[in-house]
């Protein structure tokens, strides 16, 4: 596995594998990877000949006072890790190689990145935008790869790619959990014991929301009650979100149908956890 920091080293080989005829894969990630992650690799491995994962904590998607300092940065893991599952290239570029004159120019969207973790971070997807972006530029991927964990992202994502006419598949791929159903994150480090039990009710908040819809349940505000009820249960958890939203515009639903999404975000002390299921 090569591992390459700079850009137009980067640039370089992805063109020159496209120029042979490959497809070439893009696993963006900000490291400390996770089984969630690397599902996401496995897959890319298994559809593209040449495979790029990128490990870079993107610090314009960090808001003040949230967690950019202590964000587990885990490089040797993350490069065995690699290794392992057969990619090929480990793209690690330095802040100062990725916004070599500070970031000045981002790519915003209007409207899907105002709501849900937009109205609670508001200047997050602007920089996960903008690092995607050039990414995509950079790598020039066919295929780039995220998990639904972090659905709205993917939706903002996919939604850049094509009103800003990038030619890239973008591949979401289902949410890795715990045993007790907690979707794997790199935060969830930073949960004490007691905390990190509690955490389990984000899932069985959304599975109770699930098994409503599936007994006829339509009505989004009775069910959105019942899931807070649910999380509202585990003393040490603080609800900064609970919505049911129609996918792709992520307006809120007030009749529930089968494709729309029930998400959550919840406080554990500083912890912040989300998690998302589609209902069906
Ligand atoms: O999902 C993440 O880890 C990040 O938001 C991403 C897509 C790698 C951009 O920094």
């Amino acid at each position: 596995m090569k591992i390459i920091e700079s850009k137009p080293d980067m640039h370089e080989y992805s063109l020159r594998r496209r120029g042979e005829g490959n497809s070439v894969g893009l696993v963006p990630t900000m490291g400390a990877l996770h089984q969630g992650h690397l599902s996401l690799v496995r897959k890319a491995r298994q559809e593209c000949d040449f495979l790029v994962v990128s490990v870079f904590v993107n610090p314009t998607q960090f808001g003040p006072g949230e967690d950019l300092e202590k964000y587990p940065r885990t490089f040797e893991a993350d490069r065995r890790a690699c290794e392992e599952l057969g990619v090929d290239v480990l793209f690690a570029p330095s802040n100062d190689e990725m916004y070599p004159a500070g970031p000045e120019t981002y790519v915003v969207q209007e409207h899907l990145t105002k709501v849900l973790e937009g109205a609670s971070r508001p200047t997050h997807f602007r920089g996960v935008l903008t690092v995607v972006l050039k990414l995509l530029n950079i790598v020039v991927p066919h295929a780039a790869y995220f998990g639904q964990k972090d659905y709205q992202q993917s939706v903002v994502v996919r939604r850049m790619a094509a009103d800003l006419d990038v030619p890239v598949e973008i591949r979401v791929l289902p949410t890795v959990r715990e045993e007790d159903g907690l979707a794997m994150s790199s935060r969830n480090k930073y949960l004490s014991p007691e905390q990190r039990d509690q955490a389990a009710c984000l899932y069985e908040s959304l599975r109770l929301c699930g098994d409503l819809f599936a007994r006829g349940e339509r009505n989004a505000q009775k069910i959105k009650t019942e899931l807070q009820a649910r999380i509202d249960k585990a003393p040490l958890a603080r609800i900064d979100y609970v919505e049911i939203v129609k996918p792709n515009t992520l307006q809120p639903a007030e009749t529930v149908e089968s494709g729309d999404v029930a998400l959550v975000a919840v406080f554990f002390g500083t912890t912040r956890l989300i998690d998302n299921v589609i209902l069906s």
